[in-house]
């Protein structure tokens, strides 16, 4: 598809998006239209139908696919259903990054999936960077109101030029408006869609307390639903735009709707258990684009102290080496 039709069928989809966010009404990308395999050999197997891909880590590997097309805005989703029973140290990431393309100066939007110890939740975690503000963590951290395990569930990102919504189940859990004190911080070269399964042990479950156990592999995270609606752009552009009604229609998506905004701070009073806002240890000063909430500041200032980086650069054969001081720190709390 050429970039012009490819504009033209995005710009028509994006219409149903406008209206009251109808997801139902995207249309499902077969595997082989919108992606790639990334590693992982045979870990990472497509369903017949084209359209579920099942990603595994075992002893050798874990596995990931990217998107063949780099995207300026969109929304990026999938249904997902993560391994059940003990999975510590297992991470599956659902996210948008130029790392590849920027090495110094990447942006990157995380739905992190950082495993769980026997009879504890998953948790989940959101985080951003812009223009290489690896320094500069913006993580959020919540429990859902389900079992992720137990069935597939939608998690999905919308990446307008003025915001960054994550989505569970088409509730917005977390807005991100850009201000201008963000700067370069707020995600704005084009990225590419990843997801991912890896060994994660020093890093994800309590800062790297409990690591995978492989009694427990193969672990098999599973994908289905694929949407890739964003602003394709082409590669060899140096300053690539969507064009203006693009622009406009994402920026309507990302208007949140009152009953919408009342889900998403009762979820968040509910399940949000760390934010980088209310972080005191690691952010004397509250970045600037924070808006503290009295209530969110009293619940979770004491709460789940420990901290990750953002999606680690290379995770091959569970090998990765990261780029944040904050992604290895050990903590024993909890
Ligand atoms: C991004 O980073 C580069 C170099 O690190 C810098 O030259 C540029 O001004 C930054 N852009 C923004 C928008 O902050």
């Amino acid at each position: 598809m050429g970039y012009l039709t490819r504009f033209i069928v995005f710009m028509s989809l994006f219409t149903g998006l406008v209206s009251g966010f109808a997801l139902q009404k995207l249309p499902l990308l077969h595997f082989d239209e919108g992606y790639t395999q990334l590693f992982g050999d045979q870990n990472l197997i497509v369903h017949r139908n084209g359209k579920s891909v099942r990603l595994t880590l075992d002893e050798r590997t874990g596995s990931g696919f990217v998107s063949n097309d780099i995207y300026l805005h969109g929304f990026f989703s999938s249904s997902i259903k993560l391994p059940a029973d003990y999975s510590a140290g297992v991470v599956i990431a659902f996210y948008l990054s130029n790392g590849d393309m920027y090495e110094k100066n990447h942006d990157e939007i995380d739905f992190e999936f950082l495993g769980n110890i026997r009879g504890k939740e998953w948790r989940i975690q959101t985080n951003i960077y812009g223009n290489g503000s690896t320094h500069l963590g913006r993580e959020e951290r919540y429990n859902l109101w389900f079992d992720p395990t137990e069935d597939f569930h939608h998690y999905s990102i919308l990446w307008s030029l003025s915001h960054i919504i994550f989505y569970v189940d088409n509730v917005p859990i977390r807005e991100v408006k850009r201000t201008a004190s963000m700067g370069g911080d707020f995600p704005a070269k084009p990225m590419s869609l990843y997801a991912t399964i890896w060994d994660g042990s020093k890093w994800a479950t309590n800062g790297g307390k409990y690591g995978v156990n492989y009694k427990f592999a193969p672990y098999v995270a599973q994908f289905t639903d694929l949407i890739l609606h964003g602003c394709a752009v082409d590669p060899t552009e140096k300053f690539p735009r969507c064009e203006d009604e693009a622009v406009e229609n994402i920026r309507q998506a990302s208007k949140i709707t009152e009953s919408q905004r009342n889900k998403m701070e009762s979820f968040r009073q509910k399940h949000m258990t760390y934010s980088y806002c209310y972080d005191h240890m690691r952010y004397k000063v509250v970045l600037s684009e924070c808006i503290v909430n009295p209530a969110e500041a009293k619940r979770l200032r004491v709460y789940d102290p420990v901290t990750f980086g953002g999606i680690p650069h290379r995770h091959r054969n569970g090998k990765h080496r990261s780029r944040s001081r904050f992604a290895e720190r050990e903590s024993e709390s909890i």
